[in-house]
């Protein structure tokens, strides 16, 4: 199968310059200047940018939160996945206790069984004990080179010890380790307070779980990895007091990644108010303008590596366990489909990046550090041949009802977007064009090579 881009502008680290770009079967064959080759299929991309396929390094499909799942699986989270552009996800496999990793590796594979685009997992852990660290050999065979633990979450909750230990050990098999950095004690005391005052509507949340919070999180993460010579990888960073602690310990000579969601980029705390507040309920909570601010300008000069969406959907019937209490709201929100046109939109349009920057934050960087470059995140002959055509010129408004997600709501409701994707080459098949899936069930198991730690 040999398909054809023509006219395209091609997003590369370099710059953005017009030309062509041809796949052969699975992988790009030639790119630049005029291509005029046969080819099974020719796409006309007047207008359009065009980049290596997205990776989302942040979803939890089929996640069982309490006696609740998510309301997404991997078929249907791909699929909406792949509508925006993201042709490979990683997702969090999680250990539970008492279960071998090996179980959860096998077990995620066996739920990711009709993706339609590629997909890897993290592994996330819920102990750390000779037992657990014997298998690590066997997660990075099967191409699982990336954990993550909870500071939060009691069942899934470890020590600052514990993660001192994980990060020195897995540093040394070159695998990193993303920290969910938050102050459980204080969280915990916080939500006895509120409820105890009456408190209990969705925004509590929010005020449950403040800035410091987080940066607590961040600043123990930061010292643990600095004593343990390791790196620190914060997911879904959104305050910018954890940014400056984060700051701190680069400029100290750590090796730091930071992730931050769209959430964190274009919501903020007020809208807890809604009346459909509860979909807002998701931890890191949403912030203020100053800490979207923050981030948006640690995007400009490079400091946030790459953005992920943390997607983790809840229908209103499952956010409403919370209604007397916003503590016994599942926490989550569904945006695998809306990451793209949201960066674009917020942080290409509103002047902070520039396309090359995009196509790093979305998915180069998060290719190199997770074992997968030059395959995945670049447009390069032989690379891998996931492609987004990207429509820069295509308003519209996000809606739960048109998203493709498994979900009644979107927490983007009503958000005006730019641009979005309207073609999608996976594993060289046109899988997606004029907006419109063409192909479903045709994601692979990405087996991931040791982490590419491009800041150590
Ligand atoms: O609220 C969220 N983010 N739920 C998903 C699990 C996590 O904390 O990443
Ligand atoms: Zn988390």
């Amino acid at each position: 199968m040999r398909i054809l881009i023509k006219n395209a502008f091609l997003v590369r680290p370099e710059g953005v310059e017009k030309g062509d770009l041809l796949t052969e079967d699975r992988r790009i064959s030639r790119l630049g200047g005029t291509i005029d080759a046969p080819a099974d299929k020719v796409i006309d991309a007047e207008g359009c940018y065009v980049f290596p396929g997205f990776i989302d390094t942040h979803t939890h499909f089929d996640l069982e939160v309490g006696s609740t799942v998510t309301a997404d699986d991997f078929p249907s989270g791909t699929r909406a996945a792949l509508l925006g552009g993201t042709t490979t996800v990683l997702d969090f496999a999680t250990q539970e206790r008492g279960m071998t990793l090996m179980d959860a590796y096998r077990k995620w594979q066996n739920k990711a069984k009709g993706c339609s685009c590629n997909y890897g997992f993290h592994m996330a852990m819920s102990e750390w004990n000779e037992a657990r660290i014997a298998e690590i050999p066997l997660m990075i065979e099967n191409g699982v080179t990336s954990f993550k633990m909870y500071m939060v979450y009691d069942n899934m909750r470890l020590s600052d010890g514990v993660i001192y230990e994980a990060i020195q050990r897995l540093a040394r098999e070159d695998c990193v380790i993303g920290i969910h950095c938050e102050n459980d004690d204080i969280i915990k005391s916080r939500v006895r307070e509120l409820k105890a005052a009456g408190k209990t509507a969705s925004r509590y949340h929010a005020i449950s779980r403040p800035n410091l919070v987080e940066a607590d999180g961040v600043g123990r993460l930061m010292d643990a990895a600095y004593l343990a010579g390791g790196p620190a990888w914060v997911v879904h960073l959104s305050t910018k007091e954890g940014l400056d602690i984060a700051r701190r310990a680069r400029e100290r000579g750590q090796e730091v990644y930071l992730e931050t969601c769209p959430q964190y980029l274009v919501l903020e705390e007020a809208m807890y108010d809604a009346p459909d507040g509860a979909k807002f309920v998701m931890s890191p909570p949403l912030r203020s303008r100053a800490d979207q601010e923050a981030l948006l300008q640690a995007m400009t000069t490079g400091e946030i590596d790459w953005i992920g969406t943390d997607h983790c959907s809840f229908t209103m019937a499952q956010k409403a366990a919370g209604q007397d209490d916003f503590s016994k709201t599942p926490n989550g929100g569904a945006g695998v489909q809306n990451r793209a046109e949201i960066v674009y939109t917020r942080a290409v349009k509103g002047g902070y990046i520039d396309l090359p920057a995009m196509a790093e934050l979305l998915s180069t960087r998060a290719a190199k550090l997770f074992g997968m470059y030059p395959k995945k995140g670049a447009l390069l002959p032989g690379s891998d041949a996931d492609i987004v055509v990207f429509d820069p010129n295509a308003p519209h408004t996000i809606h739960a009802a048109t998203n493709l997600h498994r979900c009644d709501n979107s927490p983007y409701e009503g958000y005006e977007a730019a641009g979005k994707t309207r073609d999608v080459i996976l594993n060289g098949v046109l899988a997606v064009e004029n907006g419109t899936i063409l192909a479903t069930g045709l994601g692979e198991y990405v087996k991931r090579d040791r982490c590419g730690r491009y800041r150590k």
